[in-house]
């Protein structure tokens, strides 16, 4: 069928693998309990960050837009002109919004999200990545679809 199923067991903390899923780029990250707890400091400067907007299932409507907060899976596909924004880590995600160490960076037209896939505000993109459909079989094992 359509559904992809990954074997997230070889993710190490800080990691993100690619996969594709329906032909989209789908983005698996292994967030570190720093990462997740960063999440929260700058949410005055995001657009969604509730992600009131529908961009995710319902069960990713949260704090940390996933099912379990450690691993974030997102479509990697620009909201604004479908780019592929770039992974930018070691703090060179801060040239783009200061003080903020890792994010994703859209090249095409200069949309920032964060590590939860949020979008900042006063860029071209209108809202947060997309969270795709996906389950756990298993603590090792996610299906997409
Ligand atoms: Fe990403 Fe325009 S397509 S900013």
């Amino acid at each position: 069928g359509a559904d992809v199923e990954v074997d997230i067991s070889g993710i190490q903390p800080g990691q993100m693998i690619r996969v594709k899923w329906r032909s989209k780029p789908v983005w698996i990250v292994r967030r570190t309990p720093e990462l997740l707890a960063s999440l929260s400091a700058h949410e005055d400067q995001l657009r969604d960050p509730n992600s009131e907007v529908e961009q995710q299932p319902t069960f990713a409507q949260n704090q940390y837009r996933s099912l379990k907060e450690e691993y974030l899976v997102l479509v990697g596909i620009c909201t604004h002109l479908g780019c592929s924004p770039q992974h930018l880590i070691d703090g060179d995600f801060a040239q783009y919004a200061e003080g903020i160490a890792e994010g994703f960076f859209c090249p095409c037209h200069g949309s920032k999200f964060d590590m939860a896939g949020r979008v900042f505000s006063g860029v071209p993109a209108p809202s947060n990545l997309v969270v795709p459909p996906y389950q756990y079989v298993d603590d090792n094992t996610i299906i997409i679809g």
